[in-house]
């Protein structure tokens, strides 16, 4: 049985990739250019990124984090696409890169599954394949170099445990997950379940709003409309699943925060804001902000140097006056 493949795995994949990095661009038509004024010139490193899509304020600020990294003063040629989270497509674009002869490969995986394929032929080609925010399943670790990302199942275990202090009396819940198959929606609910264990919450209802403010609206309306005012806490994976259910309840006549009380993944500005004004109730970060991380790992995975298989970004969590406080010097 295939099994989710991260810390702790040996580094011999990656190097095994990182020191045929290189040559993946040789036949390419996309890693031939020079940068670097003065001294000795380095040479471009041509990067294709596949973005899941733009599915929410999250995503859009990890685009940018990317984009910003992968700049081409900072010595990077990036091919950007962004999938619209459809996972085909998403592996086309990988195969495109493939194609294009790209010196390495960085993925936002939509789903767990479906890699393997893909990720052979890229290691066939000598591209080396980085993760970037979501995790894979995936038969041999060596197919891919290196993954940077955030602690989704701790995220939800630090929102069940605040349900778990919240829920002081019998209190009725719906949840609204992200995109079906992805690793923030399995890892989140499994960390929710585990943070959650004990407290006397009933789950009424659990239904994916795709991780947008648009399908959090709509499930939400559908929840409001079966169970009214039966329902007292919301977890929605994201912020804005969160921020669209806002309109949902509020239609209905009830108040956020008060009515419903709310939790939700991601510490957006916009999130943040909706906890300030008293809407939402606890918000869990998600750092989106992982471009760094990333271009660096390229660059030393390119160069043939060993990196670790995993890292993790650090994630805080905020109440209401934290909020305030935090607001004011939000990044994204
Ligand atoms: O993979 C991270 C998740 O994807 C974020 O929590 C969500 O907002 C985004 O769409």
């Amino acid at each position: 049985m295939r099994k989710r493949l991260l810390a702790g795995l040996a580094l011999a994949g990656a190097i095994a990739l990182a020191t045929t990095g290189c040559s993946g661009s040789a036949s390419g038509s996309t890693g031939s250019s020079t940068a670097g004024g003065g001294g000795a010139a380095h040479k471009v490193i041509t990067v294709g990124f596949a973005q899941t899509g733009s599915e929410s304020g999250w995503r859009a600020a990890n685009t940018q984090s990317m984009k910003d990294a992968f700049s081409e003063a900072n010595g990077f040629k990036l091919i950007f696409n962004a999938a619209d989270n459809k996972q085909e497509a998403q592996i086309a674009a990988v195969r495109s890169f493939i194609n294009q002869g790209v010196d390495a490969i960085v993925i936002a995986p939509i789903t767990v599954d479906g890699w393997d394929d893909v990720l052979k032929e890229a290691k066939a080609a000598k591209i080396p394949v980085i993760l970037e925010d979501r995790t894979i399943n995936v038969s041999d670790p060596s197919l891919y170099a290196a993954w940077v990302g955030d602690d989704f199942k701790k995220e939800g275990q630090t929102a069940g445990e605040w349900a778990k202090k919240t829920a002081t009396s019998p209190t009725n819940m719906v949840v609204l997950e992200g995109t079906t198959g992805s690793a923030p929606a399995l890892d989140r609910a499994t960390g929710f379940t585990a943070g959650s264990a004990g407290a006397p919450i009933t789950t009424l209802a659990s239904q994916t709003g795709n991780f947008t403010r648009a399908d959090g609206k709509t499930v939400m309306e559908g929840f409001l409309q079966k169970y009214g005012n039966k329902i007292q806490m919301l977890f929605a994976q994201n912020d804005d699943m969160g921020l669209g259910a806002l309109d949902a309840i509020t239609a209905a006549g009830l108040t956020p925060g008060k009515d419903i009380k709310i939790v939700t993944i991601d510490a957006t500005h916009d999130g943040l804001q909706a906890l300030a004004d008293g809407k939402f109730n606890y918000v869990v970060e998600c750092n989106p902000l992982l471009g760094p991380q990333v271009s660096d790992l390229v660059k030393k995975v390119v160069a043939g140097q060993s990196v670790p298989k995993s890292q993790v970004a650090t994630d805080q969590s905020f109440t209401q006056d934290q909020a305030k406080t935090a607001l004011p010097s939000r990044k994204y």
